[in-house]
């Protein structure tokens, strides 16, 4: 399944200043936190509705609502917090699932840390957040283990995709759509995004 691409022009100006290497991190934050409301707009696009009976100052009426079960952002952390608290911000009656992952840098596997996540992931949508999708390993191994929990209705949302993990996450969970704002070139020999922005991580929280 390929991938969609948010070519929003708000998304793709401010993908821009995060791509800047002079880009503060105090910036780099905001600005995810802005872009996540973006791509959460459109994300969220299908949900599903129903309606609900309410009374205005003026008279009753039916209104639309969202229907079944509260949905679940899944962060894989670290870096999929800077787009789980924008995506909050707007549906802020979401669940919340942590996926702790790094990317060892020598075998490039994912590494689980922590997982934690609601009950009921089979009656939820599951969204899952991570910036960045390089070599799609991260994204696979959150996505296996959120099955193992139940999950059975996701959709995988980052900033940047290189198009070797998106075509290997796809044949990993052809299942499971791909939201992303940008498909860059490809990945370097220590398989970081190019152009891309660096450590997504790194860029946030002002590590190394
Ligand atoms: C980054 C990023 C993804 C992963 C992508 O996390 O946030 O989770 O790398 O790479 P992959 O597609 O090749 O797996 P990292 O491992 O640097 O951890 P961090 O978020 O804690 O910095
Ligand atoms: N993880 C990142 O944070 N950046 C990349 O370019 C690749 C993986």
């Amino acid at each position: 399944m390929p991938a969609t691409v948010i070519d929003h022009p708000l998304v793709q100006h401010k993908l821009t200043h995060m791509r800047m290497k002079e880009t503060p991190t105090q910036d780099f934050r905001r600005l995810l936190r802005e872009i996540s409301h973006l791509l959460c707009y459109e994300v969220t696009r299908n949900l599903e509705l129903t309606t609900t009976r309410i009374e205005t100052p003026l008279m009753e009426t039916e209104s639309p609502v969202l229907a079944g079960k509260k949905l679940v952002f899944a962060s894989i952390l670290r870096a999929g917090n800077g787009l789980l608290e924008g995506m909050l911000e707007l549906v802020p009656s979401a669940r919340v699932a942590h996926i702790g992952l790094y990317r060892d840098p020598k075998t490039l596997e994912a590494v689980e840390y922590y997982f934690k996540a609601p009950a009921q992931m089979d009656e939820r949508l599951t969204i899952v957040v991570d910036p960045m999708l390089a070599t799609a390993n991260s994204a696979i191994a959150a996505v296996e283990r959120l099955k193992k929990r139940g999950a059975n209705r996701m959709v995988f949302v980052c900033l940047l995709a290189a198009p070797e993990g998106v075509e290997r996450f796809s044949k990993a969970h052809p299942d499971v759509p791909i939201f992303t704002a940008s498909i860059d070139d490809g990945l370097n020999e220590k398989s970081y995004i190019l152009p891309g922005l660096g450590d997504a991580g790194d860029r946030m929280y002002g590590t190394k």
